[in-house]
């Protein structure tokens, strides 16, 4: 696929049809993301694959309750954009289950300093991860796959790190599962702009 059709192409997916994904491709879609740039030369970066419903079931436990929680404590209706209300109406009863039910997820892990930086710099590490995690999420378009992306909150990332025996100076970035998408599941409304709405010529 050209990389142009790739980058629009990309959504993120949240329902998945029930079909395996080969290895294989799994491996091709991470080596794309090994290719990503790295700010110290040393591509500090690790990931932990997870497949089986018992190895999902053991690293996901903590996103049931994080994702209960923040339901509790944070009311939709006071989000004053409509566009982002509708999309965590029907973002948040799927954030179990679109990893859950993911044939793959792959949980990012990068050497970790500068969570409590000061300047951009210091969030050199925690950058260039993300680098690594859009060209997996390109590469899984172009494979014709589809990629759900949940970010740990709170103390989440550090329990499942811990569950899962990764290095205590290593973070998760991300869970991505990683699947055919359901071709059935709704479209919601997105904000889109074009380079000219957001360039400022010169100065602000
Ligand atoms: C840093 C980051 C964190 C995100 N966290 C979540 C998440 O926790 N759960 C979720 O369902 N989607 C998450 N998303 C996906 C966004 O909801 C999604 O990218 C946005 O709605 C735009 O839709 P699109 O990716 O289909 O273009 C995240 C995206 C980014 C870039």
């Amino acid at each position: 696929m050209e990389i142009y059709e790739a980058i629009k192409k990309r959504k993120t997916c949240r329902d998945w049809q029930n079909k395996d994904v080969p290895l294989n491709m799994i491996k091709k879609i991470m080596e794309a993301g090994l290719k990503a740039p790295t700010h110290n030369h040393l591509r500090e970066w690790e990931f932990i694959v997870l497949h089986t419903p018992q190895e999902k079931e053991k690293a996901l436990r903590f996103t049931k309750a994080a994702v209960e929680e923040f339901e509790q404590n944070n009311s939709l209706d006071s989000l004053p954009d409509k566009v982002q209300q509708k999309m965590y109406r029907y973002a948040m009863p799927r954030q179990y289950s679109m990893l859950f039910n993911a044939p793959y997820i792959i949980i990012p892990l990068f050497k970790a300093s500068g969570l409590r930086a000061k300047s951009v710099d210091q969030l050199n590490g925690f950058a260039s991860i993300w680098c690594v995690i859009e060209n997996i999420f390109l590469a899984t378009t172009a494979e014709g796959l589809g990629y759900s992306l949940s970010v740990p909150i709170g103390e989440e990332g550090t329990k499942v790190c811990k569950e899962l025996g990764v290095p205590s100076d290593y973070l998760m970035a991300a869970y991505i599962g990683i699947g055919y998408p359901d071709a059935t599941a709704s479209r919601i409304e997105q904000h889109a702009y074009t380079a000219d709405q957001k360039i400022h010529f010169g100065s602000w």
